[in-house]
């Protein structure tokens, strides 16, 4: 038996934690303390652990990968966007692509995308074919590379 086992047997007292709470100014909703009835002290550490386990940021940025739907490049043609996007590009594209898109570990990039494609391999990647997703950039930034590149055609 581990020396923690006297967790299981003390319970968790909702009132006290809604008063927590309060104080710390944690969110919370009704159902949230009624949920803690009858749950031990060992049921509240396995839930902090797991709520910290998905509040690390690589994971939030792994649920967020998915592209936006709403695909308008806010900055298409705009020439200052397309020179900050160039430094994106040779940071975290050239070595794979080439610093002038002629291609090497990645294809070269050839002309004839659409804003909205460009973005989403950009920001998902095509991970089965060893193009890294750039979603962790955040979108601004992305659309600041797709801006580049459709300045290169
Ligand atoms: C680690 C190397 C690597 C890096 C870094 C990388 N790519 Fe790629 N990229 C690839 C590979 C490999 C492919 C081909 C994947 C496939 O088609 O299966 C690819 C495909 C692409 C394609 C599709 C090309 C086509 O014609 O199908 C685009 C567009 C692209 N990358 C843009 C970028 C941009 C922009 C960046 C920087 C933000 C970037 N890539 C960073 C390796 C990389």
């Amino acid at each position: 038996m581990p020396s923690y086992a006297f967790l299981n047997e003390r319970l968790v007292d909702p009132e006290r934690v809604r008063r927590k709470m309060n104080v710390l100014g944690f969110p919370y909703t009704q159902e949230d303390i009624s949920a803690l009835a009858g749950k031990s002290e060992m049921d509240a550490i396995v839930a902090y652990m797991q709520k910290l386990g998905n509040d690390i940021p690589w994971r939030q940025a792994a649920a967020q990968a998915a592209a936006p739907q709403d695909l308008v490049n806010p900055f298409h043609g705009d020439p200052e966007a397309a020179a900050q996007g160039a430094s994106l590009y040779a940071r975290h594209c050239a070595a794979c692509h080439g610093a002038e898109l002629g291609g090497g570990i990645g294809p070269a990039l050839m002309p004839g995308w659409d804003d909205a494609d460009l973005f989403t391999v950009i920001y998902e990647g095509i991970p089965e074919g060893g193009m890294p997703g750039f979603s962790s950039l955040g979108v601004e930034r992305v659309w600041l590379m797709v801006t580049f590149l459709q300045e290169q055609q």
